[in-house]
């Protein structure tokens, strides 16, 4: 059986509705009413629980899907780890992140590579997905300015990224979690193509029909917008670090890995825009 953690956030929700299309046997970590009573009315089985407490949850679990969105991946997932080896779990796939490193210069990557690390010492057979950027944060973060007629602003400069839509990450994942083959790997996942954000914000003008501007900006200004908005400092800061590893150039890749792990190509960032098109019409 199957355990899916952050099966209601953005990577999450695509995993569940792979895994019903495939009819596979699972069940969904929720520690809320709300994420609980969504997850039912989707048929989804729901063990309630926490990634810092996971003991009761992993029982009867021999397949783990590991995810956190803390700004310390390695706080959050390091006790998950610990209960998956104290229970019967016998595989974890992580989902990871592009860049990450022991000696990265951005928190999220540093923790990621921290918990990887961990994996590979614990004697679990793992697999390590390490997607590049989400498609589906043009849609979360930068929906509202657009929508408002107003720039795109970032500190990512020209740098370009091949961002991934999450379908493609939970298509892999699938593989990983229900096929043999994939233990010790690590798999680098992107879409189609590297795009700078202003290549993105073009593809959408053209859609749209009207202006979207893209504003590179300094790191400090960034930094000083977030604040503004009652961001917490640290976390902050690893943003903006993110965008300095894509104005240098870190995240300019493309991999063949969805490809060759799931046999149909990655979604391209025309089709994710054109379908998701609503979201940024006033
Ligand atoms: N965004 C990107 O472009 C990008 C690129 C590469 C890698 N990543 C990595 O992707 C991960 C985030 O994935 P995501 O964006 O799909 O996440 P997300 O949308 O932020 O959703 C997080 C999920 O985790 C659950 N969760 C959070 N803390 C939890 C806890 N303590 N116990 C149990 N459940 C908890 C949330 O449950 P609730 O519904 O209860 O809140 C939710 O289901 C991060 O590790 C990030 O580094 C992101």
């Amino acid at each position: 059986m199957i355990l899916i953690t952050g099966p209601t956030g953005k990577v999450g929700q695509a995993l569940i509705d792979a895994l019903l299309a495939k009819g596979a046997a699972f069940k969904a970590l929720a520690r809320s009413d709300a994420s609980a009573k969504a997850l039912e009315a989707k048929g989804v089985a729901v063990v309630r629980g926490e990634l810092s407490d996971l003991a009761s949850a992993l029982k009867g679990i021999d397949t783990l899907f590991l995810l956190s969105s803390s700004a310390d991946p390695y706080a959050a997932e390091a006790p998950a780890v610990a209960a998956a080896q104290a229970a019967d779990v016998k595989k974890v796939v992580k989902l990871s992140a592009y860049g990450a490193h022991a000696d990265a210069a951005n928190p999220f990557f540093r923790g990621h590579a921290r918990v990887e690390r961990l994996l590979e010492e614990s004697g679990l057979a793992w697999t390590s997905l390490r997607p590049s950027f989400f498609m589906q944060n043009w849609v979360i973060y930068n929906a509202a300015a657009i929508q408002a007629g107003q720039p795109v602003y970032a500190n990512a400069g020209t740098g370009r990224m091949g961002s991934i839509d999450v379908r493609d990450i939970a298509d892999v994942a699938v593989a990983a979690l229900t096929e043999g083959g994939h233990e010790g790997r690590i798999y680098d996942l992107s879409g189609p193509e590297s795009l700078s954000q202003g290549e993105v914000a073009a593809k959408l003008a053209k859609l749209l029909s009207r202006d979207v501007a893209y504003v590179p900006v300094p790191d400090e200004a960034a930094y000083q917008a977030m604040l503004g908005m009652g961001m917490p400092a640290d976390y902050t800061w690893a943003l903006v670090t993110l965008n300095q590893a894509v104005r240098r150039g870190l995240a300019d890749f493309t991999t063949q890995n969805v490809q060759l792990v799931t046999g149909h190509a990655p979604r391209a960032f025309d089709t994710f825009l054109s379908e998701n098109l609503a979201a940024f019409q006033a």
